[in-house]
């Protein structure tokens, strides 16, 4: 933990952009929690992060579905005990950690290719593992995560000399008006939505609150990673991952209001992640 950070800013510093996870509505903040004027509800901030995580959707169903669903996993954070056995998985594991390095590599690219953002959102932060490699590029880093456990570690592991701050909310109903943000860095997320129709609904909700560029990852369908899965799926059965294609998030990206610009893969061999850089006009 770095102990030279600087003051974590009061909820004040963003109650000009926070709306209710619920209705939409503005929020108003005092020093320990947020309330919503039209819907009623409270939103209680304990040791430093404010509580916005909306997770009641209804969830779309899906055909001869596999693994965990999208309500589960939500669920599998929740305990700082569960994420800290994540987060030390990537220090601990040599391909973790040349991973990692590769994504702070992409990251600096993209981000650098951007002007500085006054406020650049993280969601979902995890344990704050690209934390310290997305600060240098913000003024105030918000760092959120449905999973309290994961915001929980982030806080306690992952200090930055930039200004932050901490928050429970989902991707899928994110607490901030539109544009409240200049970026919004999402990672390792996407591929985790069983549903075609939530990616969607992930990618339309980080362009609503981003007033000039997404970056986000996902699985790619015609990744050597994928192909390789696939021709081995009927001797060890393990299940498709949930792909989309550079096409598919082109698409999408035109959808709702934006181009993809860049789409540069984790690697070649080894993932089958790629980071989408995705710009606003
Ligand atoms: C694979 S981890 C990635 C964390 C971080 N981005 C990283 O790369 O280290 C996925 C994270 O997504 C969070 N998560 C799951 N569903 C979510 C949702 N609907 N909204 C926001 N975060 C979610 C989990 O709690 C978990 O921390
Ligand atoms: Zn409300």
């Amino acid at each position: 933990m770095n102990h030279d950070t600087p003051e974590t800013p009061g909820l004040a510093a963003l109650a000009e952009v926070l709306a209710c996870p619920h209705c939409g509505g503005p929020l108003e903040c005092t020093a320990d929690h947020a309330h919503c004027p039209h819907c009623k509800r409270a939103f209680p901030a304990q040791d430093g992060i404010l509580r916005l995580a909306a997770m009641d959707d209804p969830e779309p169903g899906i055909p001869a579905h596999q693994g965990p669903t999208r309500a589960s996993y939500q669920q599998e954070y929740q305990h700082i005990a569960a994420a800290a056995d994540y987060n030390t998985k990537y220090v601990r594991e040599r391909l973790k950690r040349w991973s990692t390095r590769r994504e702070v590599h992409l990251l600096n690219r993209l981000l650098a290719s951007q002007p500085r953002s006054r406020i650049l959102l993280e969601l979902p932060c995890g344990g704050g593992r690209l934390s310290a490699a997305l600060a240098v590029h913000a003024d105030l880093l918000v760092e959120a995560d449905v999973a309290l456990g994961q915001v929980q570690y982030a806080r306690d592991h992952a200090r930055t000399p930039t200004s932050q701050l901490f928050l429970t909310a989902s991707a899928l109903r994110i607490p901030f008006r539109n544009a409240a943000v200049d970026g919004v860095v999402c990672v390792r997320l996407c591929h985790h939505l069983p549903h075609p129709a939530e990616r969607e609904r992930l990618v339309a909700e980080l362009l609503r609150v981003a007033r000039r560029f997404v970056i986000l990852t996902f699985f790619d369908r015609h990744s050597l990673k994928n192909l390789l899965r696939r021709l081995r799926r009927p001797f060890n059965r393990k299940r498709p991952k949930y792909t989309m294609a550079r096409a598919d998030v082109r698409r999408i990206a035109a959808r709702h209001g934006a181009r993809l610009a860049a789409c540069p893969a984790l690697s070649w061999i080894g993932s089958g992640h790629r980071y989408a850089l995705l710009l606003k006009p």
